[in-house]
């Protein structure tokens, strides 16, 4: 299978996990055994929005925000390819033809931000789109997807299954601002949507999570 995996900033970075960071190497070596092809995005987490807070406080614009944001991404990006070896490309992929590259070479692809104007989200369903994926699965700081934000409604209930088009009556947001976190960032949706690419969106701090739903358990939820 193609999957491409989107490790949520918020989950390895939030605040640097060197334990789950050491738990997403051994998943990514075992899919990569089981002959799984496999590019990972991650984001730049509370780091990169200290920084984005820090630029607005100096006055920088947006761009520059998003920029300062997708150098911490790309670092965080580096610390799992450095302890993936040589089964990644030399470096973190920073455009899709890159990451479309090395994929095609039998490495795993390890990358972060993109460009200013979107998110890793955007990025994932970016690669997702040119690599052809069978799967999307993201691994966030919630059991999956609720139907309003679990975050100030206690009382929101986890999907197990939903179609695209619902998830969009979900999110809050569909304007880009740097450091804002959303379950699926709705520009990622409209791609995924488009290019009819199942997404599994799960509990990030559980790892093996990423084994199950290869495997073809039901955890999280199911966009479709
Ligand atoms: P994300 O919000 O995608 O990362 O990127 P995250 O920390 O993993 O998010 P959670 O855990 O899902 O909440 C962080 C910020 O980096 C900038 C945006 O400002 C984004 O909000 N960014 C990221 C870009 O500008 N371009 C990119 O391609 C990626």
């Amino acid at each position: 299978m193609r999957i491409v995996l989107r490790i949520g900033g918020s989950v390895v970075a939030s605040p640097l996990n060197p334990d789950l960071i050491r738990q997403y190497v051994h998943v990514l070596k075992m899919l990569k055994k089981q002959g799984h092809e496999i590019a990972v995005v991650v984001g730049g987490g509370s780091l990169a929005r200290e920084l984005i807070k820090v630029a607005k406080e100096l006055k920088l614009d947006e761009a520059d925000q998003d920029e300062l944001a997708i150098a911490i991404s790309r670092v965080l990006a580096q610390l799992l390819l450095k302890k993936l070896g040589r089964l990644c490309g030399k470096s973190v992929a920073t455009t899709v033809g890159e990451a479309t590259e090395w994929l095609h070479k039998g490495k795993i692809v390890v990358m972060g931000g993109l460009r200013p104007g979107m998110t890793t989200d955007a990025v994932a369903a970016l690669v997702a789109e040119r690599v052809k994926a069978d799967l999307l699965v993201k691994g966030t700081d919630q059991e999956g997807v609720y139907d309003k934000d679990p975050r100030s409604h206690p009382d929101a209930v986890k999907l197990d299954s939903l179609k695209f088009t619902d998830l969009q009556g979900v999110l809050a947001e569909d304007q880009h601002k740097a450091g804002l976190h959303q379950i699926l960032d709705p520009e990622a949706v409209k791609v995924l949507k488009r290019q009819r690419i199942k997404v599994v969106v799960v509990n990030g701090f559980k790892p093996e999570n990423v084994l199950a739903v290869v495997r073809g358990e039901r955890v999280g939820t199911l966009v479709s």
